[in-house]
């Protein structure tokens, strides 16, 4: 981004011609284009470098803090919450019946906190799907359907050929993407984009981040239009949405225990990682990142489904990371992970627990505990899972591992 700013955003089967001190686009029939649509880049070429750290990753989610503040920056005005390219009726955001999250990795995870937070605030049935699982079945789908496409590319092909499935049967689509004038944000009726600067790392990190963020916005956003919150309501719940960017920063200022822990692990075959409510996406997301660029067996339970199976793979020194939600939230959510936490420790777990600052329930059961400042049970998804991002990234840069670009992975999957 040395050279220029400006940017157009260029459509299927067209041809661009640049000179010195002029663009022009032609389409496939060599009928000129004249309304491609303009937009300036917000980051410059710092952004694409490392900036000191040992691999992209580790600057990315050390840039976390200020990714987040980006996606929420400039929200609210006069008390009521804005969203950019929202080009849908509010009469139509007030008749839906159904939201369906498509999505895929990453993306999906961050979809799965969506729910949490729609269906609590809204009362809309959510659903939340693989994309390339909604697009080949037979999906419930109508005009009174709302479809929200996370993306941080914009152009996976699985969450395109996801949204192009939906317009076709009649619902509105409203993509969450991190990469202006890409394909998705463009097929669909309105873009709630991140903002969080380009993502390098194959490993998404502040795009999950960002991506939580944006679902959250766009959950207060729907509760605002349809009147499910009191505007006082929805103020309050920004007011700590704020607090979270300093939050962040403060987990990534004490990432040195996790780091060692990292180390330490290094040789490590098989990790399990739990959760309840939002910290089952967050155990997810732990799983993702440590198979993707460690290499390493990783599975992600809801920590409920433990006792139906899964609990038979613990053996003596199997590490299991928990996530332990808020003991300030719903307390039977807190004392039944405090339960899991036991459960998994008696039959021999090394218990790796991330719990909030100051919950000393945990501290029996737990090996090791990382603390994470408290927040809203809800909110706490931007920040328990930062150790396990920082602990994926940090094993694998001590395995040797080229943690940027990981084995048979791409950044964009562009094919289905
Ligand atoms: C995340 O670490 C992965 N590399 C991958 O799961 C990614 O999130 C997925 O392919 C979706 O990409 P997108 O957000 O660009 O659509």
């Amino acid at each position: 981004m040395d050279s220029t700013k400006e940017a157009l955003e260029i459509g299927q089967d067209q041809v661009v011609t640049v000179s010195a001190d002029s663009v022009a686009i032609i389409d496939f029939d060599g009928v000129e284009v004249t309304d491609a649509k303009r937009y300036t880049i917000e980051w410059d070429a710092a952004a694409a470098q490392k900036g000191g750290y040992d691999s992209f990753m580790a600057k990315e989610i050390h840039e976390q803090a200020g990714a987040v503040a980006d996606t929420l920056r400039g929200r609210l005005e006069n008390g009521s919450l804005q969203l950019d390219e929202m080009d849908i009726d509010p009469s139509v955001l007030r008749s839906i019946d159904k939201i369906v999250v498509v999505a895929c990795g990453t993306a999906a995870n961050a979809g799965a906190v969506a729910k949490y937070a729609i269906e609590h605030w809204c009362r809309i049935p959510t659903e939340v799907e693989l994309a390339h699982e909604f697009r080949y079945r037979d999906p419930v789908v109508t005009e009174k359907t709302l479809v929200v496409a996370i993306s941080q590319s914009g152009e996976t092909m699985d969450t395109l050929m996801a949204v192009r499935h939906a317009r076709e049967q009649g619902a509105k689509v409203i993509a969450l993407c991190n990469t202006r004038g890409s394909t998705i944000p463009r097929e669909a009726d309105a873009a709630l984009y991140l903002h969080v600067g380009p993502e390098i790392a194959v490993a998404s990190t502040k795009a999950y981040l960002g991506q939580i963020a944006a679902c959250y916005l766009l959950g207060l956003f729907l509760a605002q239009t349809r009147g499910n919150l009191y505007p006082d309501e929805i103020a309050a719940l920004m007011g700590d949405l704020e607090q979270i960017p300093d939050q962040i920063q403060q987990v990534l200022d004490s990432s040195a225990q996790v780091e060692q822990l990292a180390r330490d692990m290094k040789d490590t075959t098989s990790v399990l990682f739990l959760g309840r409510h939002v910290g089952y996406p967050t155990a997810m997301e732990g799983a993702l990142k440590l198979k993707e660029i460690a290499y390493i067996h990783a599975e992600g339970f809801a920590a409920g489904e433990l006792k139906h199976g899964p609990i038979a793979l613990v053996e003596e020194g199997q590490p299991v990371f928990v996530i332990v939600p808020s003991p300030n939230g719903r307390h039977s959510l807190h004392s039944k992970v405090v339960s899991n936490i036991q459960e998994v420790r008696a039959r021999g777990a090394r218990t790796l627990v991330i719990a909030e600052e100051g919950d000393d329930a945990v501290l029996p059961y737990a090996d090791e505990v990382i603390r994470v400042p408290a927040t809203r049970t809800l909110f706490a998804a931007l920040l328990t899972v930062i150790p396990l991002q920082i602990f994926s990234c940090e094993l694998a840069t001590a395995k040797g591992l080229d943690v940027d670009q990981p084995r048979n992975l791409a950044k964009s999957v562009t094919v289905e």
